[in-house]
């Protein structure tokens, strides 16, 4: 175990911090390879992005210590067969927080405003003056944001929500609850509300999601789920795809089950689901929740002293199952 496998370069600091820790090799791979590698026990540290998924069968035959994602989700990974087999994943908690806030801001403003549907009626030619009823939108201030989580990212969300004279509602673990005291709302306490998933379903204007992929948030957003939003309520997805039926979200698009719905990820990312491009009702980004200048360069750093760390033999600043770590 004498290197680290980079699967992409990442920005500065991180590969700088990578070589000053040891041997850097610096490899795309697919599923087979990555599997390869970790087996060969040529690598101590994997630094990986997300679409490199670490299965249990890999886990099992893998001989490395650690793995270092470059990302703050980690639903690439079976934490509970990496944790059974004594490797330690780290992630870049924290520094991504605001800009994907900014994102879920950015995707509510622009389906109410029709932004990227005006932008294209700009830009090809059809602009012919002011007219009293061209690209009518909805309003922002004065309507229901529900938030399915209340986590770091749903709560900067719902700061910014705030200043837009937004009424905001949030369920912490849908579809279940769970109970949360003033003193763990904080600066929210009397400002938001905590409700059912099922009010945040009928009575969201728009309704972000904030929540992990896990088994209890896959397809979280179903076709009865879409049925039950209103049909002018606007769905914002800037956590993961398959926490909605991407099917089930197109089909009801086309039908105007919901009235549109600004989506960053993907069920089958970077596949997309057909009939979403199509609609002038959808914005669509690609996954760059995090993509800022300075927050990929926050989360080099992060992810390289994670690395760097496990591969000198102590526990990394920032890990997920820090019950894995065995001294390496
Ligand atoms: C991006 O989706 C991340 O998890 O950092
Ligand atoms: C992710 O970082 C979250 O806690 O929302």
């Amino acid at each position: 175990m004498t290197a680290i496998l980079v699967t992409a370069d990442i920005p500065a600091p991180g590969m700088d911090i990578l070589r000053a820790a040891g041997d850097v090799e610096v490899r795309a791979v697919d599923h087979a390879e990555l599997f390869d590698a970790c087996a060969s026990g040529k690598y101590r540290v994997v630094v990986s992005q997300l679409r490199d998924h670490f299965d249990a069968e890999l886990l099992a035959a893998a001989s490395i210590a650690g793995i270092s994602n470059y990302a703050v989700g980690f639903d690439n990974i079976d934490i509970a067969a990496a944790t059974a087999h004594g490797i330690t994943v780290a992630n870049t908690p924290g520094v991504l927080t605001d800009s994907t806030a900014d994102i879920a801001m950015l995707l509510i403003l622009s389906t109410a405003r029709r932004a990227v549907e005006a932008d294209a009626f700009v830009r090809s030619g059809s602009f012919t003056g002011w007219e009293p009823e061209l690209l009518l939108g909805s309003d922002v201030s004065g309507r229901v944001l529900g938030l399915a989580g209340f986590g770091r990212i749903a709560r900067a969300t719902a700061r910014r929500a705030l200043g837009f004279g937004m009424t905001v509602k949030f369920c912490p673990r849908p579809p279940a609850d769970r109970v949360v005291s003033d003193s763990e709302l904080g600066e929210f306490a009397g400002r938001v509300e905590h409700t059912s998933w099922d009010e945040i379903v009928t009575n969201s204007d728009f309704l972000s999601l904030h929540v992990p992929l896990s088994d209890a948030t896959h397809h979280l957003i179903d076709a009865a789920v879409l049925e039950a939003m209103k049909p002018s309520a606007i769905l914002i997805n800037t956590a993961r795809g398959p926490v909605v039926d991407e099917a089930a979200l197109a089909t009801a698009l086309r039908a105007g089950v919901i009235a549109a719905a600004g989506l960053d990820v993907y069920e089958r990312e970077p596949a997309l689901e057909s009939g979403l491009a199509e609609r002038k009702n959808t914005v669509l980004l690609p996954h760059v929740g995090s993509a800022t200048v300075s927050v990929r360069s926050e989360m080099a750093r992060l992810c390289a002293d994670n690395a760097a760390a496990m591969f000198s033999g102590t526990v990394p600043p920032h890990p997920v199952n820090p019950q894995a770590w065995t001294g390496g």
